[in-house]
């Protein structure tokens, strides 16, 4: 159901997913007047603890979903790996932004990738994996390394295994289940950087920009965020383009987080979709006019864009669970510079490789802001290279 007219401030806006991604999504909600209902496991998740109101349920549950129909005015999620159907459901008696039919590609790998193509977008060589020897056959073909994945549910590197040697495949495809859940193979890109883009599309069709993100990945879970990434500004252009450019064929309303692999040559390598904000858009939180969150809030209620203009540049630190002690007891110091702010999610358990927060430095230029952010890791007590703790 599609209205004519915006939601005004005072209507109720319902999220699925209740993480840190639903709470910033919540809070910039409030700062502009709406109500807020987000659907999630437990009553102290971190966006439960900001909503109006917690609705318990499990988001992969169609049951449960559909249940969020009587409690807000439109529905929006903060994961892509929530029921699809359930989605296709709600759409059907309330407006779902984005549509349940993005939703549903960006949560399968294999959909992905094949939307992706047909739209002619570059994505890494890849093969939908049904037994053993169909990875065995594909490992022929695409040659290793490679990397087996989950088709759904995987997040921070979770569910996929890199293959270096074609003996590795039994191991590999036992590892992910032995075929009980979709998987697909893809060739390993030899990319120089990771960047990521975040576009927002509002209802007419307006496109709101952000600054093109590199990103540092650690064991598969995003460590660092560098906005604007330094890349040449003809890169950044066609990477806002080509996130401009999906965001416009799936004719998405809210926001698209388009994750790229830069190679040497200077071509793009689409790796990802994620059509909600994401973690490599936090620095817009401080730093940008418009923040990812406050443009989300825009975009689903069917209002203008605000400017997605980045202020001062930063670097943006993940703090996973092992780190969050480090951060607590440095807390104080952290404070005492006036260019260096934590966020904190408000988990209640810090499991290692969990996200608890992020920090965020603020500089002139960005390679101040990335010699201090490395200052900052290193007065935690951790390795500028890894993520370990030093002896
Ligand atoms: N085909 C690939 N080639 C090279 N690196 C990859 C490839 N796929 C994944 N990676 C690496 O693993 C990280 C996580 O993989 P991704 O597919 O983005 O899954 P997730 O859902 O966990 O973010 C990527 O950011 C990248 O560093
Ligand atoms: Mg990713």
């Amino acid at each position: 159901m599609e209205p004519s007219q915006p939601f005004l401030p005072g209507s109720t806006i319902g999220i699925l997913g209740s993480g840190q991604l639903g709470r910033m999504m919540t809070t910039a909600a409030k700062h502009m007047g709406y109500r807020v209902v987000v659907m999630g496991a437990a009553p102290t998740d971190p966006a439960a603890q900001v909503a109006d109101q917690w609705i318990p349920g499990n988001i992969l549950d169609p049951s449960d979903v559909i249940k969020i129909k009587d409690q807000a005015d439109v529905v929006t999620i903060e994961t892509e790996n929530v029921s699809a159907e359930a989605l296709a459901q709600l759409a059907q008696t309330i407006p779902v932004r984005p549509d349940p039919g993005i939703v549903a590609i960006a949560q399968d790998r294999l959909k992905e990738k094949g939307t992706l193509s047909d739209m002619g977008v570059p994505v890494a060589p890849f093969r939908s994996i049904e037994s053993l020897s169909a990875l065995e056959a594909a490992l022929k073909e695409l040659g290793v390394p490679a990397i087996l994945k989950t088709t759904r549910g995987g997040y921070d590197g979770k569910g996929q295994v890199r293959i270096t040697d074609p003996t590795q495949a039994a191991k590999a495809f036992q590892e992910l289940g032995g075929g009980a859940a979709g998987l697909v193979l893809e060739a390993v890109v030899p990319f120089e950087r990771e960047i990521s883009v975040v576009v927002a599309r509002g209802v007419d069709g307006q496109i709101g920009h952000y600054p093109v993100v590199e990103n540092e990945h650690r064991g598969g879970i995003l460590h660092r965020s560098v906005a604007p990434a330094p890349v040449p500004a003809a890169v950044a252009q066609k990477a806002q383009d080509l996130a401009a450019m999906i965001a416009a064929n799936l004719n998405l309303t809210g926001l698209l987080a388009v994750e790229m692999f830069l190679l040497e040559s200077g071509d793009l390598v689409v790796n990802e979709l994620a059509p909600r904000p994401h973690n490599s858009g936090h620095f817009t939180l401080d730093t940008c006019v418009t923040s990812q969150f406050e443009q989300v809030v825009r975009a689903v209620c069917g209002l203008g864009l605000g400017s997605g203009e980045q202020l001062r540049p930063a670097v943006m630190l993940n703090i996973l669970g092992e780190h969050l002690d480090a951060v607590i007891k440095a807390y104080p110091d952290l404070s005492l510079d006036p260019l260096v702010k934590v966020h904190l999610y408000g988990k209640t358990q810090a499991r290692p490789g969990r996200k608890m927060g992020h920090i965020l430095v603020i500089e002139r230029s960005v390679e101040r802001a990335a010699a201090k952010a490395a200052l900052v890791w290193h007065s935690l007590g951790f390795e500028p290279g890894s993520s370990a703790r030093t002896p």
